[in-house]
């Protein structure tokens, strides 16, 4: 009997998860690795995985298709939430990390297991992402984290795989670490550590290039219910074949790159690229139709609740109380959410040129126009322009006269 039975580890396949198995049995004394591997749609054949952790030495490999979930409860919460971390990163990794520790403890359960384990190092955002999310499902759960503990190079782990039966990764050794899901790429460190290289095209699989992009504009519509985005040029879709649809259209046209330095909860600044397509656009479109369909006070408080809830995301909290609140006014916001955007995708862009909501708008022609339909009534501009600047012409007269 070693010193834990049994170990739920999230498992993604790749070299350090991999040493994560026999590195738990040897150095954590644990008897039994279960091995736990999520589709999020990154489009990866999960059978081969599924055999790598079995060679690896866990007990079995448990595999879930999370995809419909993952879309339906974190990403379109996003979209209604126009989330941008530092006004640009739409969190397509943050979000996942949640939901597959939610499962983590869930199996832990299921499986009676004394302890859950994840392959993150100590530099990043997804060890504080998964160790608050399980935290804050369970709280007296233990999370055993190797890979803050060993301190092995990648060729030293793939050394160490290797004496336990994992062989070494076929394909040339690419020099990014890549995190992929159906919401995008992200992608860092090799060249991309100098901040001031440009990303090299290969970087870049889900999003085609300016120069490779049709000649031909696209204009499309996609059309939002309370919030959630629900067709797509007059078709309905699932939420899962509505993310795909809007990757494609977007992508294809080059739109969705980003290329930015963040701030890392851990202190660090790190230079990331992305390839979010479909979720950028959504997000964008869904920000116009609030434009068209909030009044001005809760759009600006919702506004800054936004960046709130992007950093709170961001840092870990997806299950905390200010993140359940900020939901609960976010939702509340979003019955009013319904209508139209119109889109033109060419060349790397996604200009909007066009918004309608029919039970919705709080745009009034009659008020609005300068025709000589207008209904708003001029005059009484002067008394209102009269209080609203009464307090800064006193101050203006009390200095004057100093
Ligand atoms: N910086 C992003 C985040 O914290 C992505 C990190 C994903 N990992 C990677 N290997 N690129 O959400």
């Amino acid at each position: 009997m070693g010193n834990f039975r049994k170990v739920i580890l999230a498992y993604s396949g790749g070299v350090d998860t991999s040493a994560c198995i026999p590195y738990l049995k040897n150095e954590y004394g644990v008897d039994e690795v279960i091995a736990f591997a999520a589709d999020l749609g990154q489009g990866e054949e999960l059978e081969p995985i599924r055999e790598k952790a079995l060679l690896a030495g866990a007990s079995k490999c448990l595999v879930d298709n999370l995809i419909e979930p993952f879309i339906r409860d974190f990403a379109f919460p996003a979209i209604r939430a126009n989330a941008l971390y530092e006004g640009r990163y739409p969190l397509s990794t943050a979000l996942a990390r949640p939901l597959i520790a939610s499962r983590l403890v869930d199996i832990a359960s299921q499986h009676n297991a004394e302890a859950v384990a994840h392959g993150c190092t100590g530099k990043g955002n997804d060890q504080v992402r998964f160790d608050l999310a399980i935290a804050s499902l369970s709280p007296e759960l233990k999370i055993l984290t190797p890979a803050r503990k060993w301190s092995m190079s990648r060729e030293e782990l793939i050394i160490y795989g290797e004496k336990f039966g994992i062989p070494a990764p076929v394909s040339k050794k690419s020099p990014y670490s890549i995190d992929l899901n159906l919401l995008g790429r992200s992608v860092e460190a090799g060249p991309l550590e100098d901040p001031f290289s440009s990303p090299p095209e290969e970087v870049f699989q889900i999003t085609s290039s300016v120069e490779k992009s049709p000649e031909k504009p696209e204009e499309i519509e996609i059309c939002f219910e309370n919030g959630n985005p629900i067709s797509i040029n007059g078709i309905k879709l699932d939420p899962v074949s509505l993310i795909r649809k809007a990757n494609s259209l977007a992508g294809s046209h080059g739109f969705g790159r980003i290329d930015m330095i963040e701030n890392r909860v851990v202190g660090i600044k790190s230079r990331e690229i992305y390839e979010t397509p479909g979720l950028l656009l959504l997000i964008k479109c869904h920000q116009e139709l609030e434009s068209l369909t909030l009044s001005s006070d809760v759009l600006k408080t919702k506004m800054n609740l936004e960046r709130q809830w992007s950093d709170l995301v961001y840092q870990g909290f997806w299950f905390s109380p200010l993140k359940n609140a900020l939901d609960a006014f976010i939702d509340q916001t979003q019955s009013d959410v319904n209508g139209t955007v119109k889109v033109k995708l060419y060349k790397g862009n996604a200009n909007i040129i066009g918004r309608k909501s029919e039970s919705n708008s709080l745009y009034i022609s009659d008020i609005s126009t300068y025709s000589e339909e207008d209904k708003f009534d001029h005059k009484s501009a002067e008394g209102f322009i009269y209080i609203w600047g009464l307090a800064n012409r006193i101050w203006a007269s009390v200095k004057s006269k100093k």
